[in-house]
């Protein structure tokens, strides 16, 4: 993670005691503002009948595509309204414990900066447009909201008892990857795939992927991949679900994960319910490193 442009040791200067920054909306250029206008009608061009109907109405509610880059003074409100969640500008990624402490006091910390005009398809820092288009129009869910909450004040608990990994797969499946099996069809939820116009066709549609029903258990012991598509993606029902699910105390979990050691991206167990039986083949030819 050391070749990241934005990752700083201590908050840099002009950063707050929780290394939250001004957005100073007022800074960005035009051309920073098209590209928020085109990755925008990009989505939205694909999303309908893919993203699942909470993301779309939360996209809704919030009205982001009002011309560029949404000031958050202006969405603040509406997403507080909500669910009492608001979203703050951090420098770039920040400490685990800076990052639940947000969560746990439901604030989203949102990279300041997007992406450059010639990064438009794959960057693997998280800006702006990744964090607010993909991550806040679920924190409009009420269900949903309450698991971000508790997942900050989680990762805190497992921060302590150093099974942070062990948590870090379930934001990862979940929150970034997560699908969900809609009254019609498999839809996407989770923010790395809504904000990516590829893997938003490529974890639904894609015969490679394989694409397994969530169990909590399994989720947090299953590796994953940052660099590319994912191999393995884990349908939930609901979002109530995964509230429900992730409310119970981990402790016993954490414990039992200590001896069970992790499971392969690509593996398929006799236990998982299989929605695809994916053939790898993306994966195995090199991902987005082949010839
Ligand atoms: N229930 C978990 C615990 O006891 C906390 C948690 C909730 C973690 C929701 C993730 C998501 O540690
Ligand atoms: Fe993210």
């Amino acid at each position: 993670m050391s070749d990241f442009e934005h990752v700083f040791d201590a908050p840099p200067e002009g950063a707050g005691a929780d290394w939250t920054i001004p957005q100073d909306w007022a800074s960005y250029t035009g051309v920073e503002h098209r590209t928020w206008d085109t990755l925008y009608a990009r989505q939205m061009k694909i999303l309908p009948g893919r993203a699942a109907d909470v993301f779309l109405k939360g996209l809704t509610a919030l009205d982001l595509n009002t011309g560029g880059i949404p000031d958050f003074a202006v969405m603040n409100p509406k997403l507080q309204a909500l669910t009492g969640w608001t979203v703050v500008c951090v420098p770039g990624l920040v400490p685990d414990d800076v990052f639940f402490d947000h969560l746990a006091n439901r604030r989203f910390p949102s990279g300041q900066f997007i992406r450059k005009p010639d990064q438009l398809d794959y960057l693997q820092e998280p800006d702006i447009f990744h964090d607010v288009f993909g991550h806040v129009p679920m924190l409009t869910d009420p269900d949903f909201a309450a698991y971000m909450e508790a997942y900050g004040k989680g990762g805190q608990r497992a921060a302590s008892l150093g099974v942070l990994q062990n948590l870090a797969r379930l934001y990862w499946y979940t929150v970034e990857f997560g699908l969900m099996q809609d009254a019609d069809g498999l839809r996407i939820y989770g923010a790395g795939i809504v904000s990516s116009a590829t893997e938003s066709v490529f974890s639904l549609e894609d015969a490679s992927p394989n694409r397994l029903g969530f169990d909590l258990e399994r989720v947090m012991r299953t590796l994953y991949r940052i660099d590319d598509f994912q191999q393995v993606y884990f349908v939930i029902d609901s979002i109530e679900q995964l509230k429900c699910e992730t409310l119970q105390d981990f402790g016993p979990i954490y414990d039992r994960l200590k001896d069970a050691g992790p499971i392969a991206i690509d593996a398929i167990l006799p236990t998982d319910r299989v929605f695809t039986r994916g053939s790898q083949t993306y994966a195995a030819r090199g991902g987005r490193f082949a010839a």
